[in-house]
């Protein structure tokens, strides 16, 4: 774990709930937008990634825009060295991590009997053990303290069967699932936990995953910015899902609804637009 960055004191300002967060994949896209939200609130921040050079460029910057106390972990989460040491933080009572983002997370896409299977693990390694695994460490001491925050990054292709990204579609169905019985399970106890289903955001994730999304219209991405904006007020009102953007809202709505088959072919004909 490095501290790259000064670490002055940070004083919670009235409208943040939470002192200290935990992000992971914090150097771009969503969770960059994550932090630099939690920074200008004056949010002590721990920020993990696997580009360590990257990690502490970040940290620098917020450390100086904002004069925030900022820690990283350069942590690769598909492995078990990587989540020992992030569950290390998320139980150490020193400091203690009241707010948790599991962020991280990769894509592949195509016919799923042509895709490296090695490609696939590490999308369930990323969107579905590592969440577990550290919902899991962090839950515990927050549920003992009665109080703390975890918002789940899954996706809007989390609500239906996903035909083209099936293993990234189930993978998100396990986050979001897991984050609603979560929800349940904490309700009362003075921990909160959403999970946040964004579609397309204009992020590093389709280039890193070699998705071309050419044929996606301008008007479908959002704003890494406005995704992050919604799952910090979604936490923080105690909602258990939220999916930024109104038209993906009739359509996470008309998945939940809708007859199987009817999602299935729903799905089918969205993989066959992008
Ligand atoms: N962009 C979209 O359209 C979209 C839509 C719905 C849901 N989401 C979800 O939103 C989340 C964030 O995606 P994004 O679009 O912001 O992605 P992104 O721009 O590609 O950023 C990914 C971040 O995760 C880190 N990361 C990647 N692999 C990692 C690993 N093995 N261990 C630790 N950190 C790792 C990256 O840093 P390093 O490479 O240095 O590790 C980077 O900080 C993901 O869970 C994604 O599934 C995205």
């Amino acid at each position: 774990m490095n501290a790259p960055a000064p670490a002055p004191a940070t004083t919670r300002p009235p409208h943040a709930p939470w002192r200290t967060a935990l992000i992971t994949g914090a150097t771009a896209g969503i969770g960059l937008a994550f932090a630099d939200l939690l920074a200008r609130d004056g949010v002590r921040l721990v920020l993990v990634a696997r580009d360590g050079d990257r990690l502490a460029e970040v940290a620098e910057r917020l450390c100086a825009e904002h004069a925030v106390a900022v820690d990283t972990i350069a942590a690769d989460l598909r492995t078990d060295a990587g989540l020992t040491l992030v569950e290390a933080r998320l139980r150490a009572t020193d400091t203690p991590i009241d707010l948790l983002v599991n962020n991280a997370g990769t894509g592949t896409r195509g016919a799923f009997h042509t895709l490296p299977v090695q490609a696939e693990l590490d999308v369930v390694a990323l969107s579905a053990v590592a969440v577990l695994r550290l919902c899991r460490a962090a839950l515990a001491p927050m549920v003992e303290r009665g109080s703390g925050w975890i918002v789940n990054v899954s996706s809007l292709a989390g609500f239906q069967p996903d035909p083209l990204t099936a293993t990234y579609g189930a993978a998100k169905a396990f986050s979001l699932s897991l984050s609603e019985a979560l929800y349940d399970e904490v309700r009362g106890s003075g921990v909160r936990v959403s999970a946040l289903c964004p579609s397309f955001t204009a992020t590093e994730f389709h280039r890193r995953a070699g998705i071309d999304v050419s044929r996606v219209p301008p008007r479908a991405w959002l704003p890494a910015e406005r995704v992050a904006q919604a799952g910090l007020r979604a936490v923080r009102r105690g909602r258990p899902v939220c999916v930024p953007g109104a038209p993906y809202r009739v359509l996470a709505a008309l998945s939940t609804i809708a007859p199987r088959p009817l999602a299935r072919f729903g799905s089918r004909l969205f993989a066959g637009a992008r």
